[in-house]
């Protein structure tokens, strides 16, 4: 058999496991945790709690999937960050000790550069990938990013969100309207029956290449506020014009960014990832963009656009070629480190 890995990603709210053969998926898991869904939003001790219940069925079952004993792994990767502490903890601690117990290397995957080399996931082996350099659009719920691709091993960051994320205006929005956590899937397919000129939300000015959300989710609030004054069923009636409107700013934001950041860093290819390339004006937006100039545009298979392990098996899967193995005393990180 190749060189296989074991992905393991608990970062958040997902609980996945993956198994890859040479670079070839042959299982991606994932348990969603439910149990946020009443609070609007993820709660981190019950994000553990629920890691820890998961992990083990979740591993057990991406191994009988893939085919794979556990005598057969080269390595165990897992996201050592950013993201919850206490999410964190669990997969790297179970990676750690299950690989002492096989006598191989664990190899730490930093979650952005997973989301970012997901385009490398391949499910044939005929399957085209990037050439680097390219860049990349990081949209998540948690990190809104503009990063220049050199290489898997060598990624510099050009812009990033110095407020809320792209996927945060979209959730936070979509929680004064009503709509369950998370809420950009649902503003997606509400925008689609909206019009997208019905509002006008503000736009920020910030120089460079960083993204602020922030100032579009109060004027967003203060829009609602203003016109459920006058009407008390604003929102219900509206849904589908808000969540246009909404929408269409979000994706300008990002386009804006993206046109000059490919005037100071000319560019053949661009690549989106994160929970945020799951949304259709998005991606539509990036293929139409790169359509013009001329660029090569990679827009991910939706599954592999969420928090899955299979791009965290793909990174570590680099890494371990590169012989970059991770001392078992490194703890995760909650922060962003690219
Ligand atoms: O990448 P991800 O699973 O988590 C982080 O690593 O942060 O992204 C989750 C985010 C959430 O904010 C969710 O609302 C957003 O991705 N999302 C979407 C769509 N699908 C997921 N936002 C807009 N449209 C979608 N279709």
């Amino acid at each position: 058999m190749g060189t296989t890995i074991l992905g393991i990603e608990s970062s958040c709210d997902d609980t996945s496991a993956a198994v890859i053969t040479d670079g070839i998926l042959r299982s991606n898991v994932i348990a969603s945790q439910k149990v946020h869904e009443a609070f609007g939003g993820v709660v981190p001790e019950l994000a553990s709690r629920a890691h820890q219940q998961n992990i083990l069925p979740v591993v057990s079952e991406a191994l009988r999937q893939a085919g794979v004993k556990a005598k057969d792994l080269d390595a165990i990767a897992f996201t050592r960050g950013p993201g919850l502490l206490g999410s964190l903890l669990v997969g790297t601690s179970f990676a750690k000790g299950m690989a002492v117990g096989l006598g191989i290397p664990v190899v730490d995957v930093n979650h952005l550069h997973g989301h970012v080399l997901s385009h490398f996931i391949k499910e044939s082996e005929d399957q085209e990938v990037p050439d680097f350099p390219f860049m990349a659009l990081l949209v998540s719920g948690g990190n809104s990013q503009i990063i220049m691709v050199k290489s898997p091993y060598e990624m510099e960051m050009l812009g990033t969100t110095i407020d809320d994320a792209a996927g945060e205006a979209f959730d936070k929005c979509a929680k004064v309207m009503g709509l369950p956590y998370p809420g950009g899937p649902h503003i997606d397919r509400l925008a689609a029956q909206g019009n997208p000129e019905a509002f006008k939300f503000a736009k920020p000015h910030i120089p460079g290449l960083d993204y602020s959300f922030s100032g579009l989710k109060t004027s967003f609030l203060y829009t609602v506020r203003d016109n459920l004054k006058e009407d008390p069923d604003f929102i219900s009636k509206r849904m589908p014009d808000l969540a246009a409107s909404l929408q269409k700013t979000i994706i300008e934001i990002l386009i804006d960014k993206l046109a000059k950041a490919v005037k100071e860093y000319p560019v053949k290819e661009i690549a989106i990832g994160g929970g945020v390339s799951a949304n259709s004006g998005v991606r539509n937006a990036v293929e139409e963009f790169c359509r013009r100039r001329n660029i090569k545009a990679w827009i991910p298979k939706r599954a592999f656009t969420t928090d899955n392990a299979a791009m965290v098996a793909i990174a570590g899967y680099f890494k371990y070629l590169n012989k970059d193995f991770c001392s078992l005393d490194l703890p995760p990180y909650s922060k962003v480190q690219v």
